[in-house]
């Protein structure tokens, strides 16, 4: 199964994944941290979460923020449950997106960057999104945009040498992704980062019942 491959590689990673892509973790974060604007009240799941620096991040602008991390990988969780240990109102939890461990409707605003395009069934993972999400909450989703050249060129060599990769999407197949899970798209945006590193960003609301 995918995750398992996932989890193996983002384990071995672990200890040396904020050193390694620090400047690509910190752009990309910092934007969707801008691009979120998560109210200081807001309860937030964050999907993928990593090492937590997005949990880093946002508890330096707002230490009370009641938030979530969630992720397949042990190791990375326990890095983030390290760098975040002084926050009761923060935790982490092994899950996957496909099943997360919380009950309906339990969250204003989920977060996730840079995972989607590890996610084995993107449409059940948005479909699970929705189930924890509150019904005036909102899904606000970073990931890689295969409407760049190089992001086609890195897509076609992960998924002959990454046995961990799923694949990344167009903003069409991604905005349609989340139509077809129950979302309406609020706000979205292609952005580069770098001269040539692309990626997509939405925010998106559950369509009224
Ligand atoms: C590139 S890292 C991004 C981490 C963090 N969001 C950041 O921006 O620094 C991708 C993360 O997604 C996690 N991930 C991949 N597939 C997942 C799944 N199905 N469920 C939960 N987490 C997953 C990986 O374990 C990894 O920690």
């Amino acid at each position: 199964m995918m995750e398992t491959k996932v989890s193996q590689q983002y384990n071995q990673m672990a200890s040396v994944y904020d050193r390694r892509w620090s400047g690509y973790i910190l752009n990309t974060l910092l934007f969707l941290k801008n691009w979120a604007q998560i109210p200081p009240s807001a309860t937030v799941l964050d999907v993928g979460c990593g090492t937590g620096e997005f949990e880093k991040i946002v508890l330096a602008e707002n230490p009370t923020q009641h938030m979530v991390g969630v992720d397949i990988s042990q190791k990375m969780l326990a890095i983030a449950q390290n760098k975040c240990h002084e926050y009761t109102n923060v935790s982490f939890q092994t899950a996957s997106v496909l099943q997360l461990p919380f009950a309906d409707d339990s969250f204003d605003v989920i977060v996730s960057a840079s995972a989607f395009h590890y996610f084995d069934a993107p449409d059940a993972a948005l479909t699970e999104m929705k189930r924890v999400l509150k019904p005036d909450g909102c899904v606000v989703i970073l990931d890689w945009c295969r409407d760049y050249f190089l992001c086609q060129v890195c897509d076609i060599l992960l998924k002959i040498f990454d046995p961990a990769y799923k694949q990344c999407y167009s903003q069409a197949e991604f905005h349609n992704l989340l139509a077809a899970a129950g979302f309406e798209i609020r706000r979205a945006s292609k952005v580069r980062f770098g001269i040539v590193w692309g990626m997509m960003i939405a925010t998106a609301t559950p369509q009224p019942k």
